[in-house]
């Protein structure tokens, strides 16, 4: 643990009396939960101001690397989103959320490219929809933690294509790569898709800077995003990882966990769909991904 560089008593005195005073500042809050969180921050972010000791140049720049992350948002790029998830808070957010229920399937980040309104598919249904990449047959069953099958599961998946692109981040508004479809009376869903291929995450703006400044590298796993939902359940968020990746053990955002690395079979041209699709020559790859959903918490 670090500590607070030595600084002369008078000095310490100030600094101390500055922080007191702010924490005050925020003892009449009226909802108890925003006093918490408000009188958290200031104790930890006087903490690091004042073990860091930033000069007013470095404050300054920091301010300035916000403000650039407001500038470059917009409706189909978050920033924000992006310096939370390199910084391990969102991963963090979930640990403490979630805690490790053994039974569940775990989560991980949700990241910046789900968008409301993905198209509906059948079971059986090809999510890729002319996005580029090899097919990929994806299959499993949603469960609760007692082991009964969640019919009626809204299953919620998307995914780059093998250019490493999400839809939303080409010029046009072209929905592909992503879908949502429903378990059966078992539990059970399929459907195509592709095989995940690593992608570096928008580095082109301040958060890529940090990156390069920091001598981090932008690459994601390759990995499938799922958002599971069903009445009485907790919504589940997390993705699927590709056995033997060598990105697995470095992603960008922290979001690779061990129970989340599946085993894709990789099938040759020429070898028959589960489905009698014709891949017209292509090879493809299959994977199975169980769902576990814990109960609401109350
Ligand atoms: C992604 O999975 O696409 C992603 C997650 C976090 C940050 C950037 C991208
Ligand atoms: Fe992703």
């Amino acid at each position: 643990m670090a500590t607070t560089p030595a600084v002369p008593n008078r000095q310490r005195q100030v600094e101390e009396e500055l922080v007191r005073a702010v924490l005050a500042s925020f003892q009449d809050t009226p909802d108890p939960r925003l006093k918490e969180l408000m009188q958290t921050l200031v104790r930890h972010l006087h903490a690091f101001i004042r073990e860091a000791r930033p000069t007013e140049a470095e404050w300054q720049h920091a301010i300035d690397f916000l403000t650039a992350a407001g500038h470059i948002t917009t409706d189909r790029r978050q920033e924000f989103v992006l310096l939370s998830d390199v910084l391990g808070a969102s991963m963090q957010t979930i640990n403490v959320n979630q805690g490790a229920d053994a039974s569940a399937t775990e989560a991980t980040v949700v990241g910046p490219f789900f968008v409301e309104g993905s198209p509906e598919i059948p079971i059986g249904g090809d999510m890729a929809a002319g996005a580029p990449g090899q097919p990929c047959w994806v299959e499993g069953t949603v469960t609760d933690t007692d082991g009964n099958p969640v019919p009626g599961a809204r299953l919620e998946v998307w995914e780059a294509d093998e250019d490493g692109l999400y839809d939303v981040q080409y010029d046009n508004d072209h929905l592909a790569g992503r879908a949502h479809l429903f378990t059966d009376d078992q539990g059970d869903y399929a459907f195509w898709g592709l095989t995940p291929t690593p992608y570096p995450i928008p580095h082109d703006g301040p958060v890529g800077a940090l990156l390069e400044a920091t001598g981090r590298s932008p690459m994601r796993a390759s990995h499938l995003h799922f958002m599971a939902a069903a009445p009485g359940l907790r919504t589940l968020v997390t993705h699927i990882f590709v056995e033997g990746d060598d990105l697995l053990t470095s992603d960008a955002v922290f979001g690779v966990r061990e129970s989340l690395v599946n085993r894709f079979e990789r099938h040759p041209v020429g070898t028959p769909a589960p489905d009698g699709r014709d891949l017209s020559g292509r090879s493809w790859s299959s994977v199975r991904f169980d769902i576990v959903l814990s109960p609401q918490p109350r």
